[in-house]
């Protein structure tokens, strides 16, 4: 079977001259050699899902089963760039450390794999498993390149694949496609699956240019149309939806959460994902259009969506989204691979005066990647106050509780610095209460336009007397989280060296700090993370 160790195995054995073949040992003991030499790439993030080598864009078909979580995702094996699009895999005991498996799908005569969902079909619905030994159904959209030329405009398909053994091998359904796009809908795509345990049906959510469709079904295998749901006036492209009900903290209320990536004009510019808080009845999601809210506001986290089947005494709601942006993606100066994955993350929905709202926090699991700590404790800084002795200024994470009734300050924040020049600013900006980040000026390769176009905005809520930051730095991105999730924030970046200076600083007065902790974290390579 053709697979991504054949691949990276002959490409490194030929590029690598220190490895010989009888060093290289079989299974995934041999993708994980491979993987320590690939680690030590200029950008290659340490504690973040990258591939390999090639390229990926969106996660698809995750759930959890046996023990494990399973990331697939969007991937070419032929190159760097975007091209016809396989299901590449990987699991994990921990969504930390991932084993990289051979890839799960292949485009086919039906088309392309684009992206999707996966659901362990515990009951066996679907009838491809047994009770004792339940299928995996992915849902995927197969888009078929003649028709496209064509401009046949139903060229996009919803198909399913099963998979008996934990998701390694996987069989298409022979009566596939089991969406058909009767409407001719050029945008049709993105299939993601959940359990509706009222109806006892399994409803699908897909895109369909700018509004979402639902389809329930009994069995995954036939499919009926029930509703749609969009904004009147808005065109802009959906993507990567992803319906699933979850409870309000603190309550016993259910809500549902429609997760949509929209192509066009997000805050920042260029792609981001959004979400809708509502009811669903089985037939129809109901929420109001005029409160869709932006899951993370950097440019970089895309087709964010959840894994299936977390076991009920876990409980959460867990997802992950593409670290990166349509916009510059297939032009970012990594050589051997392209994009990562974000911090996988932990959704809790809140509601205050009737408003909702989702938090995001990255997974309770990173922790076990802190090592050596720095307390900075109690500081109050005025101008600037450098940070980069005790830890690697690439590879940390930073928590800052600032005593906010205390800082006279009109602004502060976080620089990070190398000795070109080139820098990157993390700004909290009291005066008009917004988060910026600016990385216009962190590299002097200008690869995009759009790249470097502007800093980028949050808003921000100043008003407590206390303002939580957690930074999380590896590589080639960072992730704010902001007052335990309130405010995400995912940006990448690509100094032309390393940025080595990490530095605090205050504009017009001083910074109060109430208290300050530095992490090292240990690269996910370190397989002695339980
Ligand atoms: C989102 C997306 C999906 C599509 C896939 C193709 O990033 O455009 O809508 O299925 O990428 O790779």
């Amino acid at each position: 079977m053709k697979n991504i160790f054949n691949f990276s195995v002959i490409t490194l054995l030929t590029l690598s001259l220190f490895i010989s073949c009888k060093d290289v040992p079989d299974g995934k003991e041999k993708s994980n050699t491979v993987i320590s030499i690939l680690y030590k790439e200029k950008y290659r993030p340490q504690f973040h899902f990258t591939p390999e080598a090639k390229w990926m864009n969106d996660p698809n078909g995750m759930y959890y089963y046996k023990g494990k979580y399973h990331l697939f995702y969007q991937f070419y094996p032929d190159s760097t760039v975007w091209g016809p699009m396989h299901w590449g895999h990987a699991e994990s005991k921990n969504m930390i450390n991932w084993d990289h498996l051979p890839i799960a799908l292949y485009p086919d005569s039906l088309g392309l794999i684009f992206s999707g969902g996966a659901v362990v079909d515990l009951n066996n619905t679907s009838g491809f498993g047994t009770k004792e030994n339940p299928p995996i159904v992915a849902t995927f959209t197969h888009h078929n390149m003649a028709g496209e030329k064509a401009q046949t405009n139903d060229f996009q398909t919803q198909s399913i694949a099963y998979s008996l053994d934990e998701g390694t091998e996987w069989t298409k359904y022979e009566q596939n496609p089991v969406i058909p796009n009767t409407e001719k809908i050029k945008d049709f795509r993105d299939p993601k699956v959940v359990w509706h345990e009222k109806s006892k049906k399994w409803i699908l959510a897909l895109a369909a240019y700018d509004k979402v469709k639902f389809y329930s079904s009994p069995n995954l295998k036939d499919w009926s149309f029930i509703s749609d749901f969009g904004i009147e006036g808005d065109t802009r492209l959906w993507e990567c939806p992803d319906l699933f009900p979850i409870t309000v903290e603190g309550s016993d209320e259910e809500k549902w959460v429609l997760i949509v990536s929209i192509q066009k004009d997000a805050p920042n510019g260029g792609t981001a994902t959004s979400y809708f808080v509502g009811d669903f009845n089985g037939q129809e999601f109901n929420s109001d259009v005029k409160n869709q809210k932006w899951l993370d506001w950097g440019t970089d986290n895309y087709a964010f969506v959840t894994w299936n089947n977390i076991p009920e005494n876990d409980g959460r709601i867990l997802g992950i989204g593409w670290m990166s942006n349509w916009q510059y993606a297939q032009v970012v100066p990594t050589e051997k691979w392209r994009s990562a994955m974000t911090l996988p993350r932990e959704l809790k929905l809140i509601k205050s005066n009737s408003d909702y709202n989702l938090l995001s926090n990255p997974v309770k699991e990173i922790q076990k990647l802190r090592q050596d700590s720095v307390s900075l404790g109690q500081l109050k800084i005025e101008e600037k106050y450098a940070l980069q002795d005790s830890f690697s200024p690439s590879q940390f994470e930073m928590i800052l509780n600032v005593n906010l009734k205390e800082t006279t300050a009109d602004s502060f924040g976080i620089e990070l610095k190398n000795a070109l020049g080139e820098n990157l600013t993390i700004t909290f900006d009291k005066s008009d209460s917004m988060l910026y980040v600016n990385r216009t000026n962190s590299s002097n390769n200008k690869f995009s336009e759009d790249f470097f176009k502007e800093k980028h905005y949050a808003p921000l809520n100043f008003e407590n007397d206390e303002l939580k930051i957690q930074l999380f730095v590896d590589a080639s991105s960072l992730e704010i989280f902001i007052d335990d999730g309130q405010i995400n924030f995912t940006d990448i970046f690509f100094p032309t060296e390393k940025f080595d200076q990490v530095s605090l600083f205050t504009k017009e007065g001083i910074l109060n700090i109430k208290d300050s902790k530095i992490y090292s974290l240990k690269s996910i390579l370190n397989k002695d993370i339980n």
